[in-house]
């Protein structure tokens, strides 16, 4: 079936009766705490097999996700975002670091301690045609979880299987079909089905959307958002940029190459990014309004690829690339701390903090552009601030000696998609 058939097949997300789920943790209170957790997967050469590096996916990071939010996790690939997902659903064992769910210590649980937890945390995959076996029908995968947790559902497997179709949009009449007669977007929505099954306290999301059609990730998106309204879950949502997570996200969370370099409630990121790669991610979302898209905006294309996670840079990892690297930068790594109220940042020069010097201001805009999330009365205040700061330091910026960022005209003037590449 096509994509663009789906609309006709997919009937509205259900008011499922029986859903609500029994929730420990309150809303707002600590569901899962990770602390500096590490997963190194070592390199191994030769006869013996001897270990003669590691690939250090992720590197030392702190965070913790609280019941009933959404917390959104970006950067560019190979920065480590599906190790963590893994790590925190404890599918990969870390190589150092905590992992607590609802207090409890999880880190090294044996297949046994985990089996209370693999109900409680669940996981959607990226791929929705690798993710789901060819050869069983949707009614045998959705039911998974149930044999392999031993668990009999009030009124049968069948009808419980039948109710997850519908509550995820799905004909419940389709049980007895393969994964090969659906679309994506309805694949990825049996995947949502059988992740629901054992009605999980947290769902971790790794890049939901990002082998669908554009027309279908949004749907799939609110499918999400409409479901965690509904039965009181806990997201986790991976994206390798901000326009998927930027609308659900409570929080999000900057990785880049193991580390977490911001983390942040949505509006502070969106209306003033710390740390200099959000706000060079933040530059290249596309605006979708139309009657802004003639507005300038700058675009921050990053310089390079991002470093071998095998021998990281030195100091801040991001200095390579950084338009406003120092000395400090290439010796010290910085450290993840919260400069404002609710935003952690690891930069030693961060961006829209008061020890700035004029120069650091003169992206602003970009950032200013790509908040058009951000409540209106923000966004004004923001332009007001930005016109200000616009003026103050047009010397600067219109001067040959004015900041290294990179700037093409063709980008600043484009909102199509695939210019959001050039910063990856
Ligand atoms: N099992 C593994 N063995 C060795 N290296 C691995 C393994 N899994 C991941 N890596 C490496 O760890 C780094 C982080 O990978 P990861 O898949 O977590 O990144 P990602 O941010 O999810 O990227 P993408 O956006 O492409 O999915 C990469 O360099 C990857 O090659
Ligand atoms: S610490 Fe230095 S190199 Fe790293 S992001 Fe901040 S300014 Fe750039
Ligand atoms: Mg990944």
């Amino acid at each position: 079936m096509s994509e663009k058939s789906e609309d006709a097949a997919v009937t509205n997300p259900a008011q499922s009766e029986g859903a609500v789920l029994s929730k420990d943790a309150a809303p707002g209170e600590t569901l899962l705490k990770v602390t500096g957790l590490q997963k190194h997967f070592p390199i191994r050469k030769g006869l013996l097999q001897r270990q003669v590096g590691a690939v250090r996916a992720v590197d030392g990071i702190d965070f913790e996700v609280r019941s009933g939010e959404t917390l959104g996790v970006v950067g560019e690939s190979g920065c480590g975002k599906s190790t963590m997902g893994r790590l925190i659903t404890r599918l990969l064992e870390p190589t150092a670091g905590t992992v607590e769910f609802e207090g409890k210590d999880i880190t090294h649980l044996g297949v046994g301690g985990m089996r209370p937890l693999r109900r409680d945390v669940q996981m959607i995959f990226q791929d929705p045609y690798s993710s789901l076996n060819p050869r069983h029908t949707i009614g045998t995968i959705i039911s998974a979880p149930f044999r392999l947790q031993g668990v009999e559902p009030e009124g049968g497997v069948k009808r419980e299987v039948q109710r997850l179709l519908s509550v995820v949009g799905l004909n419940p009449e389709h049980y007895n079909r393969y994964p090969h007669e659906f679309s994506g977007g309805q694949r990825q929505r049996i995947g949502i089905a059988r992740a629901l099954a054992l009605k999980p306290k947290l769902v971790v999301a790794d890049e939901p959307v990002s082998a669908l059609d554009v027309s279908i990730q949004a749907q799939v998106v609110n499918l999400m958002d409409d479901l965690q309204q509904e039965l009181g879950l806990t997201y986790v949502i991976i994206a390798h940029d901000l326009s998927v997570v930027r609308h659900v996200s409570d929080r999000i969370a900057v990785m880049y190459l193991g580390k977490i370099v911001e983390l942040a409630d949505r509006e502070s990121l969106y209306k003033a990014p710390m740390h200099p790669y959000t706000k060079a991610l933040m530059s290249a979302v596309p605006i979708p309004d139309p009657r802004r898209r003639s507005a300038k905006s700058e675009r921050i294309l990053l310089k390079g690829d991002v470093p071998s996670p095998i021998s990281p840079p030195s100091g801040c990892r991001f200095h390579t690339r950084c338009w406003k690297a120092t000395q400090i930068c290439t010796t010290v790594e910085p450290q993840l701390v919260e400069l404002k109220p609710g935003q952690r940042v690891a930069c030693h020069h961060p961006e829209n903090f008061e020890d700035q010097a004029p120069q650091d201001t003169v992206l602003l805009t970009a950032a200013k552009e790509a908040a058009e999330l951000v409540a209106d009365e923000v966004l004004a205040e923001s332009a007001t601030t930005s016109a200000a700061v616009a003026a103050e330091v047009a010397e600067v910026a219109a001067s040959p000696t004015g900041p290294a960022a990179e700037e093409t005209p063709d980008a600043a003037a484009s909102d199509e998609p695939e210019t959001d590449r050039d910063s990856k």
